[in-house]
């Protein structure tokens, strides 16, 4: 069995900020991940990190304050803002700190790290590396963490936490080179495995987004918490929906729509391009719908007015990726763009410190939900997330396990998982019936993208339901084609496929409950936000029939909505 005192599940930017932080405290740690850290989702995160840094000569005069205040208001007044407070507040220590380990960023001509302006924000205040942000900080944090003494499980994929009695003691993971099933022993265990943007037909996510950290807290007896809540990017390539940065948008792109007219000023005449994304998304949508956009559902973002000079170090990135996967020069030519799932604002409920109420289980990044997003995220807060939050859940990890004193024979636990999880997987791979998991996980995404997508209302929201309930019900006839047991992704398909299914239900049911529009979850049926009734979290706990929804209270203690 492999033991450790603090396991990181994902080699991203929230697993890998974990990590350091629990070696910091001299934990022995473990990061398990699916990808080499180096391809994980982190790397795909262009446009940068928000810290009031006050480079920017327009920025001067920011501050963590203001960038709270943005952040709050973003998210529909659904953040919780102490969380919110302690995200702006501790920015530029985490930006510094990542410059001091090396991450190359960009600069100001006097030498400062450079700043650009991006939705929803006063003020240029997202710190970047040129449009690979992502992938500088990536790069810096692993070989961080390699210097710190931070063992990797590469190509490892966690399948089942290792619960009793309300408190977790290791894992059971599938070694995919091997097919072998993994026990993991450890004292407390950091979930860092992204989003579920793969739950969506169109999303910018690469395919490990499965959800698959929600799905073990869940399934091991954590809450959800505001689920409902989905980004979409406005501006994904259309066709294969790989991301086009909001800094394009930041150095002055323009969107257009099939009549040639700047359409944001009919939706956000002030903010134009740079409104917050969910009114952005919605307004792409509602050209597209309006029969405004182009056949196959796209408007243009126009960069042909700003020459040959954003190319140079800023946007090359994004010149390189529309040149090869559409063909198109963005400096010649507009970008076909079209809104696409990007990011999930809910998650596994946890606090401050990345503590989630199942024993020995934190988690930070896009599986968390602290909550500092609330309805809606502001560009450039994400890789600020992981790197706040991740430092948080990583440390207090380590404290726990070291003062943890558990009843049970923790070893116990794991080979009763073991064997509970070898049993489940064996009835996989020999299932043989009639049902494709290919198949089913395509009418999932179909149905979560026409249903539960930009805009929702209450008979779609039914009928996802219903079609999600009758997924369900065809799982349990799947059959399994390959029988190797080296990379059986077929096999990790559709493993994942029953825990998407679940987390679907969860997102359609949260949905179909909050009868108003908030941020990124616009109910045509329920146009105006409501919040008298409706200013509460959504908690989804795990029942014996299904899932069980509550109302959980909102932190407004800083900026209560109405004082603005
Ligand atoms: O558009 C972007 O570069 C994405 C940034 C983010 O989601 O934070």
């Amino acid at each position: 069995m492999i033991r450790h005192r603090v396991l990181v599940v994902g080699g991203g930017l929230a697993g890998l900020r974990a990590a350091i932080a629990a070696r910091e405290q001299g934990a022995n740690t473990a990061v398990l991940c699916r990808l080499h850290p180096l391809r994980s989702a982190s790397v795909a995160a262009q446009g940068g990190i928000n810290a009031a840094l006050g480079n920017a000569p327009e920025g001067g005069a920011d501050t963590p304050e203001k960038h709270a205040l943005d952040t709050i208001r973003a998210s529909a007044y659904l953040a919780d803002q102490g969380a919110v407070a302690l995200l702006a507040a501790e920015a530029p220590a985490r930006v510094f700190e990542a410059e001091n380990w090396g991450c190359p960023f960009s600069r100001t001509p006097e030498g400062r790290i450079a700043q650009r302006p991006f939705g929803g924000a006063g003020l240029p205040r997202t710190c970047y590396a040129a449009d690979r942000t992502g992938q500088a900080l990536v790069h810096t944090l692993h070989g961080v963490a390699l210097r710190h003494g931070v063992r990797f499980y590469e190509e490892f994929v966690a399948i089942s936490l290792a619960e009793e009695d309300g408190a977790v003691f290791g894992l059971v993971a599938v070694n995919l080179a091997t097919g072998d099933l993994v026990p993991v022993q450890c004292e407390a265990i950091v979930l860092a495995t992204g989003g579920a943007g793969r739950l969506y037909a169109r999303s910018t996510n690469g395919v490990l987004n499965t959800g698959s950290g929600m799905v073990l807290a869940y399934q091991a007896g954590a809450p959800l918490k505001d689920m409902e809540f989905v980004q979409f990017h406005p501006t994904s390539l259309a066709g294969g929906n790989v991301l086009v940065s909001e800094a394009a948008r930041g150095e002055g792109g323009q969107l257009k729509n099939a009549c040639g007219e700047r359409f944001m000023a009919r939706y956000a005449p002030q903010d134009m391009e740079l409104a917050p994304r969910d009114v952005t998304a919605r307004a792409i949508q509602s050209e597209i719908e309006a029969g405004r956009g182009f056949p196959g559902g796209h408007v243009h973002l126009d960069l042909t007015h700003l020459g040959e000079e954003p190319y140079r170090d800023r946007l090359k990135g994004v010149r390189e990726v529309v040149r090869a996967f559409v063909g198109v020069d963005p400096a010649v030519e507009p970008i076909p763009v079209q809104p696409a799932q990007h990011y999930m604002m809910g998650g596994i409920g946890t606090d401050e410190h990345g503590a989630t109420p199942l024993g020995g289980v934190f988690a930070a990044g896009e599986c968390a939900c602290v909550s500092v997003h609330g309805a809606n995220r502001l560009g450039g807060n994400s890789l600020l997330e992981t790197l706040v939050f991740g430092r948080r859940a990583g440390a207090s990890a380590a404290v726990a396990a070291r003062d943890r004193r558990p009843r049970r024979v923790p070893a116990a636990v794991v080979s009763e998982a073991l064997r509970r999880t070898r049993q489940e997987w064996m009835a996989l791979v020999r299932a043989n019936g009639p049902e494709s998991p290919v198949r089913l996980r395509r009418t999932l995404q179909a149905t979560m993208t026409e249903k539960i997508g930009i805009c929702r209302d209450g008979p779609g929201l039914n009928e996802a339901a219903a079609t999600l309930a009758s997924l369900q019900e065809r799982f349990r006839r799947i059959g399994i084609t390959r029988g190797s047991r080296c990379y059986n992704l077929e096999l990790l398909g559709a493993w994942e496929l029953r825990g998407m299914l679940v987390l679907a239900e969860v997102i359609a049911l949260a949905a179909l409950r909050r009868q108003e529009t908030r941020g990124a979850h616009c109910r045509r049926d329920h146009p105006r936000r409501d919040d008298r009734r409706w200013l509460v979290h959504t908690g989804v706990q795990r029942g014996l029939d299904g899932p069980l929804l509550s109302s959980l209270p909102v932190d407004v203690s800083l900026r209560p909505p109405g004082t603005d």
